[in-house]
């Protein structure tokens, strides 16, 4: 039967599909990110690699592996931590769990956007640590939403779906930046196509949608947060590398933006020095998609993938 090794637990329902069709299946007990030496030790031998973010999927893995692994299914959309031309060279599918998370990883793109305007985090500890004293003309003022600019960075499932929710919802100003142009999208979302250091400069609220690529990595260094506005919130639920984080506390203590909401880290689980100091940043997890049923759906989609790949049929999402 053929071998599959999930790198940490799953949602149930992932699971119970792979060994529903009888295959060999190893669930690494522990739930932590698994250490390099326990990865490349049970990966010996297999047919299928179910693995997670976390999980950096190099020549030296598919060197662990052997012959036998035809598939790599991951369960996240972005991809930069399987080395995809090593796969390609080894023939080996590669595959993602895109569109079931889109809504839900825009819904956290919008949480973060109006918990850091509204400075809801900050108030939250100051009500619970009793510092409320009462009403105040002054308290915790931040910054209205509807009718500002929203400049989505990267048009693709996740930055579409934020600009149509702000823009229906809230009535923002939508402008994007892509590599490409997308005339049929910006007709049918109502946005606006600016160049990046525009569309900088004449958004309110910037929120990061494209995938790391050696071409998006420090995307938004020193030079672009000072293009912002000072008033400008920046929102990143893509991948932390995209932000120069070292510029982006020294923009944040130096008030060049006036503030960001934060899901994902240049370093991650590292948070850059001073980043977890500041009053005018919230940091979340890494948690975009992590909803019951999201997490569920990427599950049953990763698994699929292994399915359809070991009965000999293309699957879905395969990205190489
Ligand atoms: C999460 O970060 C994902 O890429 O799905």
């Amino acid at each position: 039967m053929p071998k599959v090794f999930i790198t940490r637990p799953i949602p149930q329902v992932g699971i119970d599909m792979l060994k529903e069709k009888g295959y060999d299946v190893f669930v690494y007990p522990k739930d932590e990110i698994i250490s390099r030496k326990d990865l490349l030790k049970h990966a010996k031998g297999i047919d299928a690699l179910f693995c997670l973010l976390t999980d950096k999927i190099d020549g030296d893995v598919f060197d662990a592996v052997g012959r036998e692994l035809k598939i790599v299914s991951n369960l996240a959309v972005g991809f930069d931590n399987v080395d995809i031309e090593v796969a390609k060279k080894r023939n080996v599918i590669v595959t993602n769990t895109p569109g079931v998370l889109t809504e839900t990883v825009a819904e956290h793109a919008i949480a973060l956007l109006f918990s850091i305007a509204r400075r809801i985090p900050e108030a939250d500890r100051f009500t619970k640590s009793g510092k409320y004293k009462g009403w105040g003309p002054m308290m915790f003022l931040g910054s209205d939403i509807q009718g500002k600019t929203l400049g989505i960075v990267g048009l693709g499932r996740i930055g579409g779906a934020v600009a149509d929710h702000m823009k229906k919802g809230f009535g923002m100003r939508t402008m994007y930046h892509d590599t490409k142009r997308n005339i049929e999208i910006e007709q049918k979302l109502g946005l606006e196509y600016r160049i990046l250091e525009d569309l900088l400069k004449e958004s309110d609220f910037v929120s990061i949608h494209v995938p790391l690529l050696p071409e998006t990595r420090h995307l938004i260094n020193g030079d672009r947060l000072a293009q912002m506005k000072k008033t400008a919130y920046l929102i990143n639920t893509s991948r932390g590398a995209i932000i120069d984080e070292k510029a982006l506390v020294e923009a944040l203590k130096n008030r060049v933006i006036r503030g960001a909401g934060l899901d994902v880290f240049e370093f991650e689980p590292d948070l850059t020095a001073d980043l977890a100091k500041l009053d005018n940043v919230i940091l979340t997890p890494h948690i975009a998609s992590a909803t019951e049923e999201t997490r569920g759906k990427m599950a049953q989609m990763a698994s699929q993938a292994i399915i359809d790949v070991l009965e000999g049929r293309e699957p879905q999402n395969r990205v190489v």
